[in-house]
């Protein structure tokens, strides 16, 4: 067998949230392929990195009170912690904030500059006045023009489904400081993808991409490519455009970069040569493991930056559909929005694991986790079905034949066949069919329980006579055990490894497999996992729930920067009068040390005699835009507190004075 040389990829979580069940389902998926290539003999690296770019960071940072670096330090930490419990084996797991990323980006832009396909176009864009930025479709809310549905997002309406540009939206304005968009123009660098149709085309056509996938960019062929807008203007949180102030790579310009950057440091730890695996003509194969909704960026974008800097293109991108639980997205809810953590607080990770591969495909259809059902997989097939061949045989062999297995193999044809199987469920791996391969597994498991089941050494063992035949028939179970634990070593490989530990083995592996272990001394059995109970199900979705009431919580507090948008000041009640046919009104004249008074409509009527408030002082918001009532325009809004019994106007301390700013 020739060695392979793979590097294999899965999409980089941004740094501005938690690990959930549908990132997991794409780490999965790849870890199980990287496993399965690591057995087979291959030189397999697996790198990943958090994508720590962009609006939504910048802001996320800010929000906090803290800098983008010091967020993405810390969410990376986390996401490294969840990753490495549920065993995601990345090679190397970095940021693309590096160093590494900032020069290669720079590279391949200046290399696609001087091929020409960097163009500059000004466009007229969102800004926000107030923060003085450009705002991106998601920051900006407003009606949505089909359906009049309030506070929907600047391209997409959540309720109808229409989508639009943000100035087909109607009232918007900035989510960041409420402030209402104006369109300014400003100049944008542009990749020119509709000059790699043609190259394009022969790609997307060339075996790289599923079906389902060359279909739809056929589609999109049909459409036209356009050009795509890479520059950001300042404030971003990103690289700078080489020789370029104040513009920045769009966050999609250096996320893919940032494969080659996680394995650029890898190469520098490791001593393995880079260009190898993205010279043009690299013979090593590479592989991007993604989600439906990022074909675009993959397959179109990707291929044609590494065409236009004389890099090789994938060997192919693997996509796959979006994780549903009980048959629904995900929702905060219901509970089903699960982050890592909480199921890792109350689940085996290898359960997921699991229930994962037995769902996946190399489809792009959605899967879906149903809780009930993963409960019951887990519960027959792996405790009921795997781990029970060696629990019901260990002990004999532990407890009568001095933990040593028979000195031959019964039943070769049996041994022989689950071993046949291996070229079978290899295949299905190296498909991605999971799913089938599992169902191999699964028979097979039924198959070594069948036989335990008709042989029967729990009573044999009370028949004189029948001790070599009892040590014969837990042997072969145990040895029929340790094929499937081979098989299921990509899928489960903590339970792999404890499996190794009980039969006093290096490793499980593929090629062993041809001879059975004969004449071995095993170690004593311990449970190799346990079966779900409904309530830690039950408690990953209550705990779910409350993760998102706390999100809640978080999300009624204001910033720092919220407080100081509101001009409060001291004002002077030069005049209060009852407003003629207003129950509940007085009329205030309020002196803020500006050449104008102002006039406020209050509601305090029912609690302050008119001429009692004539000279006192109080506070004012002196910045509330003017509202139009029945009875005249209301310029500000006077600070009172109340219970709904009593009402109480605030006063300042002796010697503030008329006009003075409160902070
Ligand atoms: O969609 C996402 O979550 C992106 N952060 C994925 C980036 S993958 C790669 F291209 F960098
Ligand atoms: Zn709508």
């Amino acid at each position: 067998m020739t060695q392979r040389k793979i590097l294999v990829t899965s999409a980089l979580p941004y740094a501005n949230g938690e690990i959930h069940l549908g990132h997991l389902l794409e780490y999965i998926q790849t870890d199980i392929w990287v496993r399965f290539q690591k057995m087979q003999g291959h030189e397999c690296h697996f790198v990943c990195a958090d994508d720590a770019h962009g609006t939504p960071i910048m802001l996320k940072a800010s929000e906090l009170g803290i800098t983008p670096e010091e967020l993405i330090a810390s969410v990376s930490e986390r996401h490294q912690a969840d990753f490495k419990e549920f065993s995601i084996g990345f090679s190397q797991y970095y940021s693309t904030h590096s160093e590494e990323n900032k020069e290669i980006s720079a590279g391949i832009y200046n290399k696609l500059n001087k091929a020409g396909f960097i163009k500059k176009r000004t466009i007229s864009q969102a800004f926000d006045p107030l923060k003085q930025m450009f705002l991106p479709d998601r920051f900006i809310r407003g009606e949505c023009p089909k359906c009049g549905a309030a506070d929907q997002y600047g391209d997409n309406c959540e309720v109808c489904g229409a989508t639009y540009s943000p100035t087909e939206l109607k009232n918007a304005k900035s989510a960041i400081s409420g402030a209402m968009p104006i369109a300014k123009d400003s100049e944008h660098y542009f990749f020119d993808l509709p000059q790699f149709e043609v190259q394009l085309k022969e790609w997307t056509n060339a075996g790289h991409l599923q079906d389902e996938i060359s279909n739809k960019l056929a589609e999109w062929f049909d459409q036209g490519l356009q050009q795509w807008d890479i520059s950001r203007d300042a404030p971003y949180f990103g690289f700078q455009i080489p020789g370029v102030k104040g513009k920045y790579f769009y966050v999609w310009l250096d996320a893919p970069i940032g494969y080659m950057a996680s394995f650029k440091k890898l190469c520098t730890e490791q001593g393995i040569d880079f260009d190898e695996y993205f010279n043009k003509d690299s013979k090593t194969e590479l592989y991007h493991f993604i989600g439906k909704d990022i074909v675009y960026f993959h397959s179109l974008f990707w291929p044609a930056m590494l065409m236009g800097s004389n890099h090789r293109t994938p060997t192919a991108v693997f996509a796959h559909g979006f994780l549903t639980v009980n048959g629904e997205k995900m929702s905060k809810s219901r509970g089903t929005f699960i982050q890592a953590r909480t199921y890792l607080e109350n689940l085996n990770p290898e359960c997921l694991r699991y229930y994962y591969a037995y769902k996946l495909n190399n489809k792009i259809d959605d899967i879906d986790l149903n809780l009930e059902d993963f409960k019951q997989r887990v519960n027959s097939d792996l405790v009921g079905k795997v781990v029970n061949i060696a629990s019901r045989s260990a002990g004999f062999i532990v407890k009568k034949f001095n933990k040593t297995l028979s000195a031959y193999s019964i039943e070769g044809d049996l041994y022989n066949e689950f071993v046949a199987k291996g070229d079978d469920i290899a295949r299905l791996y190296e498909m991605r069919q999971y799913n089938q391969a599992m169902r191999e597994i699964m028979k097979l498991a039924d198959k070594a329980n069948r036989y335990i089941d008709e042989h029967k050494p729990w009573q044999l063992v009370k028949e004189a006579g029948c001790e070599a035949q009892v040590h014969d028939v837990t042997s072969l179970a145990i040895n029929l055990f340790r094929v499937l634990m081979t098989y299921l070593k990509p899928v489960l490989p903590v339970m792999a490894e404890q499996a190794e530990h009980f039969l006093n083995i290096d490793t499980l592996a593929w090629n062993d497999l041809k001879h059975p272990l004969t004449k071995h001394e095993i170690n004593t059995f311990k449970p190799l996992m346990s079966r779900i109970e409904d309530d830690q199900i039950s408690a990953v979705i209550e705990a779910s729930k409350q993760t998102t009431q706390a999100v809640k919580e978080e999300d009624n507090m204001i910033q720092i920067d919220d407080f100081t948008k509101i001009d409060l000041r001291i004002a002077k009640i030069v005049k209060a009068n009852v407003v003629e046919g207003a129950d509940k009104l007085l009329q205030l004249t309020l002196d803020i040390g500006e050449e104008n008074t102002r006039n406020v409509f209050a509601g305090i009527k029912a609690y302050y005699n008119p001429e009692d408030l004539e000279g006192r002082l109080t506070v004012m918001v002196a910045n509330l835009a003017p509202r139009k009532m029945k009875f005249g325009v209301s310029e500000g809004m006077v600070l009172a507190a109340g219970n709904g019994k009593s009402l109480h106007l605030l006063s300042p301390d002796s010697g503030a004075q008329v006009g003075m700013k409160i902070s």
